[in-house]
């Protein structure tokens, strides 16, 4: 039995927003197999047979002609008394796939949990709603994009758990991971009584500077005119590793001290060895050390000057292991061009060019300045959630966790460092409400080395005051070798204990500045 029906829920009250519709939907027998690429911040699980309420809301701002929709699921016989909302995606705000993966964990371990559009029916698709016309940007949707919609969908899932559950939830969080995870931080900064506690990991921040950035190698191989095979990036990262792997002290593959490495690719140029990919023998050309070496230190202006940061050594460039290489290229016979993120080249086209046309592959180093210049000015308001003064926040107690890989191959760790850096002039003990945990070996949100714990670890500090310190991860090696390991609270990592024998023995490792 349940009383999933709207009309028992009022209307939620949003200032400036007049609710359209209320649609209540009850969902039995729901299963997803929800994989950590689809949970950042916990474990996978097997959800099978759930029942759940779904209460959709939608409303619109009437001098906006727009309509969100926050979409609520409230488990029927399971509910833990939580909320746990779920961030978007790339270019998606939510109710993309990757929230609904999230929003079935969370549903799956009896959590109420909620995911809204922004305003925006194809996610998927920015050429469909980011621009009114050429060169007008959609400012309602892009501003909805940026964030101002997110604390409605805080207030509208509490107003839903009350009318349905009759009480408010205990405790409420957000959880998300790039684009999710920058939701995280906007709301810590702008709406710091919304959760108790966000779980914002490899967080989209500086999203202005980072995104565009993201281009960097891909118009310096266009002015070049030269497109280094991603075999060649490989080789590189191979060289970077076997230099800097045992800096950390131990020898298993992966660098997890990035920034005692200095490797340099340019003595290597003209040295023969073999593509695996291709099963051929190559030799390393002079484009590919100026690419691999222009994504590790990040873009600089025609000056030379420091725009943003690059990726650490022994991240993806390529894309050859993830699937995503920001200097990634395509070859056909023996004609090679560059193959960006879409992200990239899509927020040049559309957000900055205004142009869904643009022939970003005619970008030069000097029109490369004036976008990077461009976008921080015209979206730094909008969408940078890069905001520091986490002072409010603190004060209303509330508790923020952040893993981020050190492989990243598209959002840069040191972006994150940076952040964690310059709460600190607000918030000097900083770690008296956040603690952020850098990642060995793991990619982009996902993959080896993935933490599965911090979304426990956020709750556990919320509800109890039990302070997280270390969190396990399972780290495999380039032998296939699964080694149990710690992360822990930057600045300090899990550092090897020298002499103490077995590297795959967890009890080898303790945290300990780098
Ligand atoms: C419930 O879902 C499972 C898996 O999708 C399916 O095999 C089963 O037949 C469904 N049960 C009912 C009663 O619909
Ligand atoms: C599925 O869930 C329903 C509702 O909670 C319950 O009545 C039913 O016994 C469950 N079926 C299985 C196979 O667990
Ligand atoms: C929830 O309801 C909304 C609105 O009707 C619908 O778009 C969505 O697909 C529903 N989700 C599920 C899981 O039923
Ligand atoms: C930081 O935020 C707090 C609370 O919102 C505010 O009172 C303070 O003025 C801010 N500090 C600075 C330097 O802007
Ligand atoms: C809080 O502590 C209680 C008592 O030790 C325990 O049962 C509960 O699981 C803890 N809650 C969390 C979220 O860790």
């Amino acid at each position: 039995m349940s009383n999933c029906n709207s009309s028992i829920i009022d209307p939620p009250t949003l200032s400036g927003a007049v609710i359209l519709l209320i649609s209540s939907q009850l969902v039995t027998n729901y299963s997803r197999q929800v994989t950590p690429v689809y949970y950042p911040n916990h474990d996978g699980l097997d959800v099978k047979n759930s029942s759940f309420c779904n209460i959709t809301v939608s409303y619109t701002h009437p001098d906006q002609s727009d309509v969100v929709s926050v979409e609520a699921w409230l488990p029927i016989d399971n509910w833990n008394g939580r909320l746990q909302v779920a961030g978007g995606s790339g270019l998606g705000p939510g109710r993309v796939d990757m929230s609904y993966g999230n929003m079935a964990g969370a549903v799956g371990e009896g959590y109420a949990t909620a995911s809204t559009d922004a305003g925006i029916a194809t996610p998927l698709d920015p050429y469909s709603w980011v621009l009114d016309s050429p060169g007008k940007i959609d400012e309602v949707l892009v501003r909805h994009w940026g964030g101002d919609i997110l604390n409605d969908m805080a207030v509208i899932a509490k107003s839903v758990i009350q009318d349905f559950y009759g009480r408010p939830p205990d405790y409420s969080y957000f959880n998300g991971c790039s684009q999710g995870g920058r939701q995280g931080f906007e709301l810590a900064q702008n709406h710091p009584d919304a959760y108790d506690g966000i779980a914002a990991s490899a967080p989209a921040i500086h999203w202005a500077q980072w995104a565009p950035a993201m281009f960097w190698p891909q118009m310096l191989m266009n002015t070049m005119n030269e497109y280094p095979h991603g075999c060649e990036l490989d080789f590189l990262t191979t060289l970077a590793v076997q230099e800097c792997d045992g800096d950390d002290g131990i020898v298993d593959g992966i660098i997890s001290s990035p920034k005692r490495c200095s490797f340099n690719p340019f003595p290597h140029v003209g040295v023969n060895f073999t593509c695996f990919l291709e099963g051929r023998s190559m030799e390393l050309s002079r484009a590919a050390a100026v690419i691999a070496n222009a994504s590790w230190t990040g873009p600089t202006d025609s000056d030379g000057n420091f725009i943003w940061y690059g990726l650490s050594y022994g991240t993806d460039l390529s894309g050859d292991f993830t699937g995503t290489g920001i200097a990634a290229i395509t070859c056909t016979n023996s004609t090679c061009k560059g193959n960006p993120v879409p992200l990239a080249y899509q927020w040049i086209q559309l957000f900055v060019e205004k142009n869904p046309d643009y022939d970003y592959t005619t970008i030069t180093r000097e029109r490369y300045d004036e976008i990077m210049r461009v976008s921080g000015a015209e979206y730094d308001s909008i969408v940078a959630s890069g905001n520091p003064n986490l002072t409010e926040f603190y004060r209303v107690g509330g508790k923020m966790m952040t893993y981020h890989g050190l492989y990243d191959q598209v959002i840069p760790i040191q972006a994150t460092e940076q952040y964690y850096d310059d709460i600190r002039k607000f918030v000097p003990d900083v770690q008296e409400f956040y603690r952020f945990y850098e990642v060995p070996g793991l990619s982009h949100c996902f993959g080896n080395g993935q933490p599965t714990t911090v979304f426990d670890a956020l709750r556990a500090w919320v509800e109890n005051g039990t302070v997280p310190s270390s969190l396990p991860i399972v780290l495999t090696d380039v032998h296939g070798e699964k080694n149990n390991r710690i992360i822990c609270p930057y600045p300090e990592t899990g550092v090897y204990i020298e002499g103490c024998g077995n590297p795959a023995d967890v009890a080898c490792f303790t945290c300990a500045a780098d």
